[in-house]
């Protein structure tokens, strides 16, 4: 007799293998190093690089304590989920943007499998490592058990997350043993053309470049842009106003392809100044020469925008042919009525370009016929070019904008990046109107200001940026506070988050910050908690050795979901692990006494819960989703409606899986 399940697939409930998927890619490279057995054969590979192999001891990187233990962490596959919280999402039907509450890590591993390669942009504003401004985990290799002590979701025995000060020793090591895995298993997520920035400042600004550098290739760096804004505080020798955006791509040629840029916010003003004086002359003369005077030297560019006709503002430029072999026929000046002057190395265009130019009005005559024309370039404000590296950009507005927001006497967040520098960089990766939709990463998401800019610019420019912002639901305290200030704030949060039944932590400000905004700009977001799975899965690395995790293992197979759990846990946990986007449609249908739920329109189908009968699966078949998966409770005790399930399954051709 056969085994029912014989020829199911059982789901994997593992998050992406990292190591295997390089494996893979190297393969894919290289397939002359191929070994019989599916391995790589070092030999075939060195030869396949010829002189470019290192042998021996010459190495070039960064090496620091527990390096090696994070190459592991970045490893070890994991098998925690997403628990979705619809109560406390906005338009959970129809939003693109998601919350996450959780440790970075152990999230950014859960999203491997469905965001992987697609992400346009991750920006990150780390613990810049100050003093006590970050936490880690004691024991960082155990992130998700860490996590669920630290979040109170498993009893505790003594471990726990701690803050970074110098007095604690490896200062540097244990930020770069934080920094190391995040970084690394975020780079998996970003597009070819994708592109990584990260806020920092002189403490960490070195070891950030060299970490990122191993992990990018030095050749994919782009560049540091330098944001100046309020003076810090009690200087010594140097005073010092600004921090760094560092900036990297994943891979520098596409991306140095793409048609990333911002647009100069001088043309927009050049724009503005015409629109408010194109009746009157004398003051569009005297308005415009005074911006252009005003401006600083870097924008000698715009400074050439000194002209204004009915149309706009414009510049001129040369109308001769840059190679000077161009054609010398006579062309009609119509303000004199005489031929104009042709230029010694021909004209710069054919006759046919010319006559669109004439009636496009895009040439300048001069009322003199010994003067030579001019091409005109009229400032337009959609005009795009690359981003400067030099801001200077005040925090204040940012602070008071918070303040107002929230209706609180003071800003509760200290320190948000500057909306303003946000616009900016989303600004380069997007582009107004377009029907491109775009992934927007913030893993060290604070009170949401990178989420914050989104939604509103999705709202005022049309753009289709879909946010992920994740966060610790890292506890407020005032006792951390390094000033009088800061401590007042963490007063005011905890009692304006107490206000809200909401608990006091960054994460709960972050999420409220995004619910005010999208209410205002009619958007949303779908929220989501990092949990165990909801199934008990063996997790093999936990138990070597360890006789009484093994037999809590065994006990936990017997009823192998979690208590508690809700069947949209479950679902996401497969939608999640099936590579489906946390925003991606979901919807729960009746087929008979059995819920069905439908995932993307029906290119996926779950059956979590009972009622599960041949009928069901009959009229599942009929619908030719791309694949199913059942859980193995459905079929109860009966074998033979397992049995029918792989048969009509497989006869519709439908990739079934069971868990
Ligand atoms: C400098 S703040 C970011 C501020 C943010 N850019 C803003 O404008 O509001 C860094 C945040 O990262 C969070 N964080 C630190 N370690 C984390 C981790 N392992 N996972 C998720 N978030 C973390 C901290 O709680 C802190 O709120």
């Amino acid at each position: 007799m056969t085994k029912p399940e014989e020829g199911i697939a059982k789901f994997d409930l593992h998050s992406e293998d990292i190591a295997e998927a390089r494996r893979q890619e190297l393969l894919r490279l290289f397939p002359e190093v191929h070994t019989e057995s599916g391995g790589i054969n070092f030999e075939a590979l060195r030869l396949a690089l010829g002189d470019a192999v290192q042998v021996g001891p010459e190495g070039f990187g960064m090496s620091w304590p527990g390096k090696a233990e994070c190459a592991k962490t970045i490893q070890r596959q994991s098998v925690a989920t997403l628990l979705p919280v619809e109560e406390e999402s906005v338009n959970w039907d129809t939003t693109q943007n998601v919350t996450i509450e959780g440790d970075n890590l152990e999230v950014l591993k859960v999203l491997q499998k469905a965001y992987l390669g697609k992400v346009k942009m991750i920006y990150i504003d780390p613990p810049y490592n100050t003093g006590n401004d970050f936490i880690y985990p004691d024991n960082y290799t155990e992130s998700l058990e860490t996590y669920l002590q630290y979040t109170g979701q498993v009893d505790g025995e003594g471990r726990k997350f701690s803050t970074n000060t110098e007095a604690s020793g490896r200062f540097h090591s244990k930020w770069l043993n934080m920094m190391y895995p995040r970084l690394a298993v975020s780079r998996d997520l970003l597009a070819a053309d994708g592109i990584l920035f990260v806020s920092i400042d002189d403490s960490e600004y070195p070891r950030l470049i060299a970490l990122l550098n191993e992990i990018y290739g030095e050749e994919n760096f782009i560049g540091t842009m330098i944001i100046e804004g309020t003076p810090k505080n009690d200087p010594r020798i140097l005073s010092t106003a600004h921090e760094y955006c560092v900036c990297y791509a994943k891979d520098f040629r596409i991306a140095g392809a793409t048609d990333y840029g911002v647009q100069n916010q001088a043309f927009s003003e050049l724009q503005r100044i015409f629109e408010n004086h194109k009746e009157d002359e004398h003051k569009l003369r005297s308005e415009l020469d005074r911006f252009l005077a005003d401006l600083p030297e870097d924008q000698a560019n715009v400074k050439n925008y000194k002209y204004f006709d009915r149309k706009g503002v414009f510049r001129t430029g040369p109308i001769d042919d840059p190679q000077g072999s161009g054609a010398k026929d006579k062309r009609l000046n119509p303000l004199t009525g005489n031929p104009c002057k042709t230029p010694n190395a021909g004209w710069r265009c054919n006759k046919e370009t010319w006559d669109e130019w004439v009636a496009q009005e895009l040439v300048w005559f001069p009322e003199n016929d010994d003067q030579l024309p001019a091409k005109k370039t009229y400032a337009t404000s959609s005009r795009r070019e690359p981003l400067r590296a030099f801001q200077k950009i005040q925090s204040r507005k940012t602070t008071q904008y918070l303040k107002n927001l929230f209706a609180t006497e003071v800003s509760i967040f200290p320190n948000p990046k500057p909306s303003e520098l946000m616009d900016l960089l989303v600004e380069l990766v997007t582009e107004p109107n377009s029907s491109e939709e775009v992934i927007i990463l913030d893993f060290f998401a604070g009170s949401g200001s990178m989420a914050d800019v989104c939604l509103r610019k999705n709202f005022a420019k049309q753009t289709k940026i879909k946010t992920i912002s994740i966060q610790l639901p890292e506890v407020i305290d005032p006792e951390k506070s390094s000033s009088a200030r800061d401590r007042r704030r963490a007063e005011v949060a905890i009692s304006f988050l107490s206000s809200l039944n909401r608990a006091p932590t960054i994460s709960e400000i972050l999420k409220e910050r995004l619910r005010r905004v999208a209410n205002s700009v009619g958007d949303g977001f779908r929220s989501f908690k990092l949990g165990e799975s909801n199934f008990a899965v063996w997790d093999t690395s936990a138990i070597e050795g360890d006789q009484l995790k093994l037999e809590q293992q065994l006990f936990a197979q017997v009823e192998h979901v979690l208590p508690g759990r809700t069947s949209r846990d479950i679902l996401f946990e497969l939608m999640l692990k099936s590579r489906y986007e946390l925003t991606t449609p979901v919807e729960a249908v009746k087929v008979g006494k059995c819920e069905v739920w439908k995932v993307d329109g029906g290119e996926m189908i779950a059956v979590i819960d009972s009622g599960l009968t041949i009928e069901v699966i009959r009229e599942i078949a009929g619908w030719k989703p791309a694949s199913v998966v059942i859980l193995d409770r459905c079929f109860g005790a009966d074998d033979s409606l397992k049995a029918n399930a792989r048969k009509i399954f497989e006869d519709s051709k439908v990739d079934l899986k069971t868990v």
